[in-house]
Formats: structure tokens, C-alpha cells, sequence
């Protein structure tokens, strides 16, 4: 649940052994195959509060959408990231001991759009994402083009000035972090409300009721973002929370392991009575500790909150909810060396897939399609590894 620590400067001289190969990540496990654009959206309406000059705040985003039937799957790579962010991360971590060029080499198994399912994409439903402070989007595509397989279109941003690296097209120069781990309380608070100020701005856009491009092929034109559900891991699942009591077309979300700041309650949220469901997923050992910052944020602020579910993930860190368990077991070998499981847990990268998959997909048929689940009901032997407690029912 800690966001200050840094994922570098722990995740020390592990030895590599599939340096600079090439690193296919297979298919994800859904109905579909999944494919994924991005694109750049740019809110004129505001101006970026981090930027140095003004600047209107100016999104990437990507969209991870079902593309074919899994079945007929005609299988694309992309690579993980793009060319300047995959170095810049690489560099990060080069001291830790990983090898130049090893993110550039990281290829995802994308599915060729076909015209007829990529023709009902606007009928699947949108879950969207923040990732956490600091973190690119690109190191959460495993997981979301994991859940987008299950029949979602999951839709991911960066955040400008707190994500490490954001690459924009059309040349323009990437726009490094400015703003730093070590912010206080107030300055956390702040930046959630800027980033859930992002998440309203993204609606309108691609609900086509803001002035931005269109979707880029082959979507269709604009979506339907009247009802979608949100995830978000660390920070962005503190954004997920505050955007969830401020936007009205988000119905539910889940907080993967992020501190809700005291300060992230303005004056537009204190009193807010929020009855859309929420799930907080935490990584191991915060269950039920007399550390109560769930718990009494939730009871102080949101005292009738409807529906909520708190979960466990044994074994895991805060690390353990982005792509770097699959990505660092492909590339030392599971199980994971002791100093590398201190940072990341020790979960298999497939067991964490598939449960943030599993968990996120009823989450949102339940609160956009009205589907019961049993899974957010009961314990369930399918996850062992999840540790359920209604305790804040
Ligand atoms: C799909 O299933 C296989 C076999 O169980 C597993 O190894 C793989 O990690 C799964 N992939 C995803 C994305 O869940
Ligand atoms: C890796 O890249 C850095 C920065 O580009 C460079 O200084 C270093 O020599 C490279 N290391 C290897 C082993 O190529
Ligand atoms: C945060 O860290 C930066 C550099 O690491 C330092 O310059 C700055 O003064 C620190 N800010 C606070 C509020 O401690
Ligand atoms: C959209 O915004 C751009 C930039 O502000 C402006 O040039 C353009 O005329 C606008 N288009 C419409 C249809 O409002
Ligand atoms: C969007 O979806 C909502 C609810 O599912 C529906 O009521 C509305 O008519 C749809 N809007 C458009 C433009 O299709
Ligand atoms: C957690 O890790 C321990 C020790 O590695 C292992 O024995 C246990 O089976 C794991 N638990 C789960 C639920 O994966």
C-alpha cells in the first residue's frame, strides 16, 4: 500500500539470463483476442498545473479491445512499449543489473483486427485505468490486455508530469516526471484530483461530447461512455475512488493497493455519499492489521457506502499488481531469487493475471451488466491465494 518506495532502488543486482533476446509474451487465456492503439488526447479546456509554460493538459492513452474470436486469432506483435520509453525505463533499472535494450526486445501477441467483432466494439463494456504514481501505462498492458480478452475494452492513461515518460506522436518531445516520491500528504491529494479530473476529461472525449480527434481505425468513431467500471493500482487506485464519487458514468472500481490520502477529500467529495461498489485489493499482510487506513478512511468519509469487498492477495507486494512478476519470471526463472521476491512477492506471474483477470471481470459484469457473481460473494477454491473479507460490510 505504499506508494514512496521505489521499485529501482530496491529490485537490486538480480543476474539475468535471457539478456537481450527477444521476448515473446503469448496470448492472454479470454474469448478474444485482443489488439490495442493509442492514441493522444488533449484537453483544451484546461491547462497542465505541472506544466513549466502554459500547456493544455495532454493525455496518452491506450485502448486494449477484443479484435477477434481467440479461435480465429491471427496473431500480430507489438511491442511492449514504445522505442524511447522502453530505454528510458531500461536505463532506470540498468544499474539493478538489466541488460540494455531488454524492455525494447519485449514483443505482446496481439490478435489482427477482424471487421466483425471490431465492428461491435462499441458494444463491449469500458473499464478504464490509472496507473500508479510515477509508473508508466505500458508496465499494466499484460494485465489489461488480460482482462480486455475476457470481452472488454480497457482503456489505460498516463498521467503528464508524474509518469516517468510519456512519448507523444508527431515528434513532439516526451514529457519526463517532474514531480517527486517524497510529496506530502496535501500534494498527493492534489495530484489525485488532477488525475480524476483526467478520467472525466477522457469520458467526455471518447463519449465524443469534447472536441478531439476520433478514435483511431478501427474503431468506430466515439464509444459509449456513459457506464464503465475502473481499475487502478497504488495512486490510481486512490484516483479511481475519487473519480468514482465525482463522475457519474463511473459505476464501480477496484483500488489495487493504494493509500487513500487524508487530503484527497475537498470540499467536493467530504459529505459525497458514495453507494457504488468498490473492492480494495491489497498486497499480503493488510488485512485486518491495526494499520486501519482502509478501514477508518472508509468509515469516516463514506459511512454508507453500499457494497464493498475487501480482498487479499497472499504472498504478494505492492509490486506484485503490475506486469513485472510475468515479465521478471520470464527473464530469471520462477521461482523468483529471494531478493527479487522481497520486491515483487512471490505469486506466479500467471496466478497474478489470472486473478486480478477473474476479480476485475465480475466486478464489472456485476456492476454494469447486473451479473452476479459468486466470486465477490463467497471464498472461492478456484483462488486460493486471495484472502476475502466482507469485514468492512
Ligand atoms: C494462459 O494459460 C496458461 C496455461 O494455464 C498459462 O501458462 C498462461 O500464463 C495463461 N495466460 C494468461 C495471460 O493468463
Ligand atoms: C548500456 O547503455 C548505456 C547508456 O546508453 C551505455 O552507457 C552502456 O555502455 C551500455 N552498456 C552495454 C553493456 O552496452
Ligand atoms: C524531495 O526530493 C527532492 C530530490 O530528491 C528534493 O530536492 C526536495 O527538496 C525533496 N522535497 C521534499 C518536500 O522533501
Ligand atoms: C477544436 O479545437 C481546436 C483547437 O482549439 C480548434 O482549432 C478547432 O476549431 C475546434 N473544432 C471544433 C469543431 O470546435
Ligand atoms: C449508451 O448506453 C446507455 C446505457 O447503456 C444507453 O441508455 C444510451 O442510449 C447509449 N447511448 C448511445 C449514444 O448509444
Ligand atoms: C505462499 O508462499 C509460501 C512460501 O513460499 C508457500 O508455501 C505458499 O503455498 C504460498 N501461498 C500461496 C497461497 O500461494
Amino acid at each position: 500500500m505504499i506508494i514512496k518506495t521505489s521499485l529501482l532502488s530496491i529490485l537490486a543486482f538480480i543476474s539475468f539470463s535471457h539478456a537481450g533476446e527477444n521476448l515473446i509474451i503469448p496470448p492472454p487465456n479470454g474469448t478474444y483476442g485482443v489488439n490495442v492503439e493509442t492514441m493522444n488526447l488533449i484537453d483544451h479546456s484546461r491547462q497542465d498545473p505541472f506544466a513549466p509554460h502554459p500547456t493544455p493538459r495532454s493525455l496518452m492513452i491506450s485502448i486494449f479491445y477484443p479484435s477477434a474470436l481467440a479461435c480465429e486469432c491471427q496473431t500480430e506483435l507489438k511491442p511492449y512499449m514504445p522505442p524511447q520509453t522502453a530505454q528510458y525505463i531500461n536505463t532506470e533499472f540498468s544499474a539493478s543489473g538489466l541488460p540494455n535494450d531488454t524492455l525494447a526486445n519485449v514483443a505482446l501477441s496481439m490478435c489482427v483486427p477482424d471487421d466483425e467483432i471490431t465492428r461491435q466494439t462499441g458494444e463491449f463494456p469500458i473499464i478504464l485505468f490509472s496507473p500508479g504514481f510515477s509508473a508508466s501505462r505500458y508496465i499494466y498492458s499484460m494485465i489489461l490486455q488480460s482482462i480486455a480478452s475476457e470481452g472488454f475494452v480497457v482503456i489505460s492513461t498516463d498521467h503528464p508530469f508524474d509518469t516517468d515518460i510519456i512519448e507523444y506522436p508527431h515528434g513532439d518531445d516526451a514529457v519526463l516526471a517532474t514531480l517527486t516520491l517524497n510529496a506530502t500528504d496535501e500534494q498527493f491529494g492534489m495530484y489525485t484530483r488532477v488525475r480524476a479530473d483526467d478520467i472525466s476529461f477522457l469520458l467526455d472525449a471518447l463519449g465524443g461530447s469534447r472536441n478531439t480527434s476520433a478514435l483511431p481505425c478501427p474503431l468506430p468513431p466515439s464509444l459509449n461512455t456513459s457506464r464503465v467500471a475502473m481499475l487502478g493500482h497504488s495512486l490510481g487506485g486512490a484516483t479511481t475512488a475519487l473519480a468514482m464519487a465525482r463522475d457519474p458514468r463511473i459505476l464501480g472500481g477496484m483500488n489495487l493497493d493504494g493509500t487513500m490520502w487524508d487530503s484527497i477529500h475537498d470540499s467536493s467529495t467530504i459529505g459525497f455519499t458514495l453507494a457504488k461498489p468498490l473492492v480494495l485489493f491489497l498486497e499480503a499482510a493488510n488485512m485486518n492489521t491495526p494499520d486501519g487506513d482502509y478501514k477508518n478512511w472508509y468509515a469516516q468519509f463514506w459511512p454508507s457506502l453500499a457494497w464493498k469487498l475487501q480482498l487479499e492477495l497472499r504472498n504478494s507486494t505492492h509490486f506484485t499488481f503490475t506486469d513485472f512478476p510475468v515479465l521478471v519470471e520470464r527473464l530469471v526463472g520462477f521461482p523468483l531469487p529471494d531478493a527479487v521476491a522481497g520486491v515483487l512477492g512471490s505469486v506466479a506471474g500467471k496466478d497474478v493475471l489470472r486473478t486480478l483477470t477473474a476479480y476485475m471481470a465480475a466486478l464489472a459484469r456485476m456492476v454494469l451488466e447486473c451479473t452476479p457473481s459468486a466470486l465477490l460473494q463467497r471464498p472461492s477454491e478456484d483462488f486460493p491465494g486471495v484472502l476475502y473479507s466482507n469485514f468492512l460490510a
